[in-house]
């Protein structure tokens, strides 16, 4: 074999990377990030929580609006994940006040900015005021052809993959799928993802080395960075240099180089 095997089908970003020779390789077209540390970041600072994810609210705009210049045509966030809820009910609270907040304020930049917002996430546990904003935040950017901004919001990887499943055998008992049918590319297309690329670089801020339930399917051949930025203090700079590190990474999806 000359080059790197045939990535496996839910690697469909990934031809061109591994084709093309290392120095011409592009940086990352899809970044899915973990937003983590806006409570440390706080604290040593003698403030609330809250104060912390405020300020992580404010670093958004910055990453997203510089994915254009980087490439990067899809970037997800991680704002709230399934486990997010065993937090203290005050902090639940204020999250979900923070995200109805961020929606209704950036909502007109993000359209002026060609910024296509879709969420993932099961919805069913958010309340009606703050699904309305993000319904309307879908509509308001869905004809926008730049950054493809995805937002985790109450999503869990494991969540993700059971409530797919779950239709899958909908579809099967209904008689519109046939089991023999199931394979790698069939799952996929019932997952809240079913649109995007694979990421293919995963930040984690805030020096914790784990992914704590995201994107546990698409990850599957993602680079990693663990970098010990709290989140409130992530720059577009910090971003750039990733997007270049991971231009140098040699990328085998199980197969050889040369
Ligand atoms: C990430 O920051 C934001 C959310 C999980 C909502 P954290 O709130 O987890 O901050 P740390 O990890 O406690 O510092
Ligand atoms: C992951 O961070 C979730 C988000 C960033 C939204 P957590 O802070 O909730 O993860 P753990 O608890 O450290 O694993
Ligand atoms: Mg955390």
């Amino acid at each position: 074999m000359d080059k790197v095997s045939d990535p496996a089908p839910g690697v469909q970003n990934s031809e061109t990377d591994v084709d093309e020779p290392a120095a011409a390789r592009r940086g990352p077209r899809h970044v899915a990030i973990i937003m983590d540390g806006n409570g440390r970041w706080a604290q040593s600072r003698g403030r609330p929580r809250l104060f912390g994810h405020h300020a992580g609210a404010k670093r958004v705009r910055e990453v997203v609006e510089s994915c254009s210049s980087l490439g990067v045509k899809y970037l997800t966030i991680f704002a709230f994940s399934t486990e997010n809820w065993k937090r203290t009910q005050a902090e639940v609270a204020g999250l979900m006040s923070l995200f109805r907040r961020y929606i209704a304020k950036e909502m007109q930049a993000l359209a002026a900015r060609n910024v296509r917002v879709r969420f993932i996430g099961d919805r069913v546990r958010l309340d009606a005021k703050l699904t309305e904003l993000m319904d309307q935040l879908e509509k308001t950017t869905e004809q926008n052809d730049g950054t493809q901004l995805t937002i985790a919001l109450n999503y869990g990887g494991r969540d993700e993959v059971a409530r797919a499943t779950k239709r899958l055998a909908q579809d099967v008992a209904a008689g519109r799928l046939n089991p023999e049918d199931v394979d790698e590319e069939t799952l996929p297309k019932y997952l809240d993802t079913y649109v995007l690329p694979d990421p293919d670089l995963v930040i984690r801020t805030s020096g914790e080395a784990r992914i704590s339930n995201f994107l546990l399917w698409q990850s599957a051949y993602a680079e990693y960075e663990f970098i010990d930025t709290l989140w409130p203090d992530f720059t577009a700079e910090e971003f750039a240099e990733l997007c270049a590190a991971f231009g140098a990474r040699d990328r085998r999806f199980g197969g050889i180089r040369k």
